[in-house]
């Protein structure tokens, strides 16, 4: 077992044991829908203001990528993101290669965009993000009409755009960032797109596109939407990202004596799936809508430590917490067993996110074990702790490890933990601060 090194930086955190986390916070702009106010922004027919947009590098990713694409776009120290819209169909060709770095957001979503613009355009990522498939935008928007280069289904991939058809397209997959795609690729295309899908997945790109005042309608099983309509939107603030607040919702959950209050919270039901499941563990939670901004639900939630007992995550929940699972698996270290099954897709994120996990749990103390489409985690006493763990250059194994530390008897070393600069940069220094 990787013992404890002397190093303590950025990227090898040593997390000590806490008796509890107590505080009222908020935390960074929500991941999601920074992307797709960006990407909308871009295509705008107006001057789009976009406050606490989410700080990590994915974020900055798909800013870096529209201002090649010719976007003009200024970012303030206090998280304010303003960009000139070009309009449908309005980007120019970029000079260089569109670095998405990690950001399988950036890479899919952006497509969809250029897709509909009549020049070439490639696309590259990090050695993560190379090793992620590709295929399930590249088939439907060639059937939509553009062409791709790519290297057998993964990155870097080069799209030639054209005036899209708009037609009737099937996901075998449950992915938000496919479905936004074709939308987003619908939207640029001569009347009407549906996209059918297996199961609904998180929905703020139809959201937003209904708040900035395109007409997009949501079926039982499909989504549809009326090309060449104008987006035009109005001064938002980013509501805080639910992902980044599970980790704190846990650990609260797992902790005796934890109180965490956090405010600002984007409360979307495609989102708070891991909401549910603490519930069912045995946490005491409150969820408090206060407002609807830009049609997403924002408010506040409270959670306080339980009795923990048994969870199942079944299939069809998978696409409401799929982010939350690595964390949902450290839940299982407090107390209780926490078991998932249809959640294959772990395997295609930013690292084998089954295999990396189950190694890291087990290298800590944990009863955990592998499944082909999930895992089962179970809680065997406290956890030992007293190791190095390696984070695979994954953001939520970084942080989900961390809070599972906290309820161990010796401190364990996060290795690569500086990766969660992702998507929550300031997130070792949260942790200590909400140390009670
Ligand atoms: C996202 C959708 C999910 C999620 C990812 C963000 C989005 O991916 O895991 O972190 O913003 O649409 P898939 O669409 O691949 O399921």
């Amino acid at each position: 077992m990787p013992r404890v090194s002397a190093q303590n930086d950025r990227s090898h955190r040593l997390v000590a044991p806490a008796e509890a986390v107590r505080g009222q916070l908020t935390v960074p702009g929500d991941k999601s829908l920074s992307h797709r106010y960006a990407l909308l922004g871009a295509i705008a027919d107006l001057p789009f203001t976009i406050d606490h947009y989410a700080p990590g590098a994915d974020c900055a990713s798909t800013l870096s990528c529209l201002a090649d694409l010719g976007v003009a776009i200024t970012r303030d120290a206090n998280g304010r993101v303003s960009l000139a819209g070009r309009g449908l169909g309005g980007l120019r060709e970029a000079s260089q290669t569109l670095d998405a770095g990690n950001s399988g957001s950036t890479v899919r979503m952006l497509a969809g965009i250029l897709a509909a613009h009549a020049f070439a355009s490639t696309i590259d990522g990090d050695a993560s993000l190379r090793r992620r498939p590709m295929r399930r935008i590249i088939d439907p928007l060639t059937a939509m009409g553009a062409s791709f280069v790519h290297a057998d289904g993964r990155l870097p991939l080069t799209i030639t755009g054209a005036a899209l058809r708009a037609t009737t397209i099937a996901t075998p997959i449950a992915s938000a960032q496919v479905k936004s795609a074709l939308l987003l690729a619908g939207l640029h295309a001569e009347g009407e797109t549906r996209v059918v899908v297996s199961a609904h997945s998180r929905d703020h790109t139809e959201r937003a596109l209904r708040a900035f005042g395109v007409d997009v309608v949501t079926e039982p099983a499909a989504v549809v939407i009326r090309g060449r309509q104008p987006v035009r939107p109005y001064p938002v603030r980013v509501a805080g990202d639910p992902s980044s607040a599970a980790f704190w919702a846990v650990a609260a959950a797992g902790l005796a004596g934890s109180d965490v209050v956090i405010d600002d919270l984007l409360l979307n039901p495609s989102r708070t799936g891991f909401v549910d499941v603490l519930v069912r563990a045995g946490a005491r939670v409150e969820v408090t809508v206060t407002e609807q901004r830009a049609n997403e639900p924002v408010g506040r939630l409270v959670v306080r430590p339980g009795r923990l007992g048994d969870v199942v995550i079944a299939p069809h929940e998978v696409p409401s917490l799929i982010d939350e699972l690595p964390v949902l698996a450290a839940l299982a270290t407090f107390g209780g067993s926490v078991s998932v099954s249809g959640a294959e897709e772990l395997r295609a994120k930013e690292s084998d996110r089954i295999t990396a996990l189950v190694t890291g749990l087990v290298a800590m103390g944990a009863d955990a074990q592998e499944r082909p489409d999930g895992f089962v985690v179970k809680a065997a006493g406290r956890l030992r702790g007293g190791c190095a763990v390696e984070a695979c250059h994954d953001h939520r194994l970084a942080m989900a490890f961390a809070v599972a530390a906290l309820g161990a008897a010796a401190p364990v070393e996060i290795r690569s933990a500086d990766v969660v600069d992702i998507s929550y940069p300031d997130f070792f220094e949260t942790l200590e601060s909400l140390r009670g």
